[in-house]
């Protein structure tokens, strides 16, 4: 098990939050994601989220939650939708760092058969991923979920996820322009292809399976 399956979401930490390490180098991703997309996503983008997290929580019931907690807590709350877009954002990148993987490889066995039995198979899947990442309008994420006994594809908008509805999430990837756009300039499909094909962390699925 490698490095980055090891470590699991830190949705058990309670304010102020860090923006925890990524669990590989910057340029580890390249060149299917460049050094600079990843220096920039993660320095910039993602601790922006979580120092904006910080503040806003400050002084409310908010500021010693489990950061999964407050999500789910504020999803449906339009008054709380600044705290909702941040606390998500940070768990969505937390965890979409962890989708990733340097030499990303293929689903294990059981994995496996679940996609064979759900999804039509690793190549279907990789497909119908690619394909609704590609249809997802604007910004947003793209899921493997495993939701009612079943493997499914999803997107969510914006900050959104399926954790925020007590789904359990076992792989993603930001299709924000920021996460491509550098490398890829307007081809999200060329380059959710290309993570699918050799960056998604399948330890880190298979871990997410059994504690879903
Ligand atoms: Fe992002």
């Amino acid at each position: 098990m490698n490095e980055a399956a090891a470590a699991p979401p830190a949705t058990d930490t309670v304010g102020p939050f860090t923006l925890t390490p990524l669990p590989y180098a910057e340029d580890a991703l390249a060149p299917v994601i460049s050094r600079k997309t990843v220096a920039l996503h993660y320095g910039e983008h993602h601790r922006t989220y979580v120092e904006k997290l910080n503040d806003l929580v400050k002084g409310t019931e908010f500021a010693r939650m489990p950061l999964d907690e407050i999500v789910k807590r504020t999803a449906a709350i339009a008054a709380r939708a600044a705290i909702f877009n941040n606390a998500g954002q940070a768990w969505n990148h937390h965890f979409y760092w962890r989708s990733l993987a340097p030499k990303g490889g293929r689903p294990g066995e059981e994995l496996r058969k679940r996609l064979d039995r759900d999804l039509g198979g690793y190549d279907a899947f990789a497909e119908a991923f690619t394909k609704t990442a590609t249809a997802q309008f604007g910004s947003g994420w793209v899921w493997l979920v495993f939701d009612g006994g079943t493997l499914k594809i999803v997107t969510t908008s914006n900050a959104d996820s399926p954790m925020a509805r007590g789904i359990t999430s076992l792989l993603t990837v930001d299709v924000w322009e920021h996460a491509y756009y550098l490398d890829y300039r307007n081809r999200r499909e060329e380059h959710v292809r290309e993570v699918v094909d050799q960056l998604l962390n399948w330890e880190f699925a298979a871990q997410n399976f059994g504690a879903g």
